[in-house]
């Protein structure tokens, strides 16, 4: 089943400038952060969206769960169009839909105790009054390996490590059994060491509450241990779609082969190493046509001149390239 559709998503944030450089500008100008993004996400399902820094994935999860404002396109989530739902039509999703964000240090409120915290989402949304609210927190918290709860309970953000702070943005986010989790990065901020054990944690619940997962990340290796699809996205565009084992053996676009080619526990032997020229473009001003075509080494006239569509090629494998990887050696 479809649980969520996004179909030809924008973002554009408008260039902040000073007050000599507003007057002396012509025309206003745009970061493009999402630019016509498209894909489905099915139930169950872990999705990863994977790129490098700056190429509009936490763009792309906030206007998923609605705390940015698109500018264009659909978001439909379990078949309502939500893209321009307002406050009132989006509560009853707020609790089906959460986020986990980036950072454990900026995304707890350091005045409140992690108890509240956990058990907060409970009051606010009316499903609970305070003391039930607490009994249901502290078998969050044990439940996410936070021993003892009682002790827990009381502490505040800044006397726990970032691994224990993660496990309370879990809780926070696990508390209301929510259907759909944008998970943004979750794991690198914290230490190597912790992180199989956050992904553990979060494929529990996973499994739990038959959870379905957009998980946020620049690392290719940590997408495949928990995805079922990975889309990789450049300069706000979806460059390829695949099922994660396909994506990784079978590559059709150069700027993914680039990607795993910069991953040692991804390299295949057989495979030529794709190393990009230069550095990722403005988002401002991205190059015309297709927006690897500076970087490419495969690049012919057509690339700078026609945006490639995103095609499909067999296998649930989209690709957007005018000459696509396929029979090459590489
Ligand atoms: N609120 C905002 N105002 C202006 N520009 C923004 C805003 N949020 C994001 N951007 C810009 O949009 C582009 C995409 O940002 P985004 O945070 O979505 O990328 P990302 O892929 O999540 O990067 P990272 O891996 O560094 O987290 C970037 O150029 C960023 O500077
Ligand atoms: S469309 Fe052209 S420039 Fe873009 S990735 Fe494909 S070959 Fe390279
Ligand atoms: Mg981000």
């Amino acid at each position: 089943m479809i649980e969520l559709e996004i179909i030809d998503l924008k973002k554009y944030f408008p260039v902040q400038k000073s007050f000599l450089e507003r007057l002396l500008a012509r025309e206003k100008q745009f970061i493009k952060a999402v630019d016509g993004i498209s894909f489905k996400m099915f139930s169950r399902q872990v999705f990863s969206l994977v790129g490098e820094s700056g190429c509009g994935k936490t763009t792309t999860g906030r206007l998923i769960v609605r705390l940015e404002k698109p500018d264009a396109g659909k978001i439909v989530f379990e078949g309502s169009d939500i893209t321009f739902a307002d406050e009132k039509q989006l509560r009853p999703l707020r609790r089906k839909i959460q986020i986990i964000f980036q950072d454990p240090y900026a995304s707890l409120n350091p005045r409140m105790r992690i108890g509240e915290i956990i058990a907060e989402p409970l009051i606010v949304h009316s499903i609970a009054d305070k003391k039930e609210a607490k009994e249901e927190a502290l078998k969050m918290l044990e439940n996410v390996g936070l021993t003892p709860p009682h002790m827990f309970y009381r502490l505040f953000p800044h006397q726990l490590s970032g691994g224990q702070r993660q496990r309370v943005a879990i809780a926070r986010a696990m508390i209301l059994k929510p259907k759909f989790i944008v998970a943004d990065e979750p794991v690198s901020m914290i230490d190597v060491s912790l992180r199989a054990a956050i992904l553990k944690l979060l494929m529990k619940f996973k499994t739990l509450y038959n959870l379905s997962i957009l998980f946020i990340t620049h690392d290719l290796a940590v997408a495949r241990l928990i995805s079922d699809t990975i889309a990789v996205m450049y300069l706000g565009k979806i460059v390829e779609i695949a099922p994660t084992e396909e994506l990784i053996d079978n590559p059709l676009h150069p700027y993914t082969k680039a990607l795993l080619s910069s991953v040692p526990s991804l390299i295949r032997r057989k495979r030529e190493k794709l190393v990009l020229k230069g550095e990722i473009a403005n988002p401002i001003n991205p190059p015309s046509g297709c927006r690897l075509h500076p970087r490419c080494p495969y690049a012919e006239s057509i690339c700078s001149r026609e945006e490639p569509k995103l095609i499909f090629y067999g296998n649930n494998h989209y690709v957007a390239c005018h000459f696509p990887l396929v029979n090459r050696r590489y």
